[in-house]
């Protein structure tokens, strides 16, 4: 049998939950209690699979325009599940939060530091949660920590600003993929993406599971990667 090949970093854009909603005449907040769900089961696949690293889009710098109501519950049920450990230790998994966290509150950003730290010794898949995450705010503020050492023109190069990303570290990103019929990048991981490929589906992101994620991973074992070789 051929053997498939796996991408070492997955993209995930979780979009739909509001629509989820909307089609089930709920609010939407029920759509993003559903669509934690389905991103805790997608998770865990993730790590079952050997995935060496997956980062979801979980809030963008651009989200903060939502009514109040729905960032709360939105910024709550991320605290939650944060509480909940979200199978780390049973999955060995590594946690990292990307974004500027200057905005949140103490109490997430304590809980994402803490859980940074419990899960640093686990060796499985990385699982990264973008939140209040902007692709052009992290190209910004590695620039920034890039001007901050002065020399400034001399330093900036594509690997001293791929160290500087709030990625660092991480493999660049092979494949992205975008439930919701949408097929956009929404500021996400625009440098890391670079020569990402890319799954649009027609699910919506609360419907999300382990049959969506294996069809997508089975699509980009199909695709030809070229890095602009040929
Ligand atoms: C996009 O769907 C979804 C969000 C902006 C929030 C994503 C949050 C979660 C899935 C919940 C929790 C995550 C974690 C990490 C516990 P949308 O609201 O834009 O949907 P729409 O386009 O149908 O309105």
């Amino acid at each position: 049998m051929e053997e498939k090949i796996l991408p070492r970093h997955i993209g995930i854009i979780m979009d739909g939950n509001g629509r989820w909603a909307k089609k089930r005449h709920l609010p939407r907040t029920a759509g993003h209690i559903q669509g934690a769900k389905a991103f805790r089961k997608c998770l865990r696949h993730c790590a079952d699979l050997g995935i060496e690293c997956v980062t979801f889009y979980a809030f963008s710098t651009e989200n903060w325009k939502r009514p109040k109501e729905e960032v709360d519950a939105i910024m709550k049920l991320f605290s939650d599940y944060l509480d909940e450990g979200l199978g780390m230790s049973e999955k060995d998994i590594r946690m990292k939060f990307i974004g500027d966290p200057e905005p949140l509150s103490d109490d997430l950003k304590n809980k994402m530091r803490g859980l940074e730290e419990k899960s640093s010794g686990n060796r499985g898949t990385i699982c990264c949660i973008a939140v209040n995450y902007g692709g052009r705010d992290d190209i910004v503020r590695a620039v920034r920590k890039i001007a901050a050492d002065g020399k400034i023109a001399e330093s900036v190069t594509e690997q001293s600003i791929t160290e500087k990303l709030d990625t660092s570290g991480l493999p660049d990103v092979d494949l992205i993929i975008r439930p919701s019929g949408e097929q956009r990048l929404s500021n996400f991981l625009i440098w890391q993406a670079a020569y990402a490929e890319y799954v649009f589906m027609d699910v919506l992101w609360p419907d999300f599971g382990e049959k969506e994620l294996d069809l997508a991973l089975e699509e980009y074992s199909r695709r030809n990667r070229r890095f602009g070789g040929i």
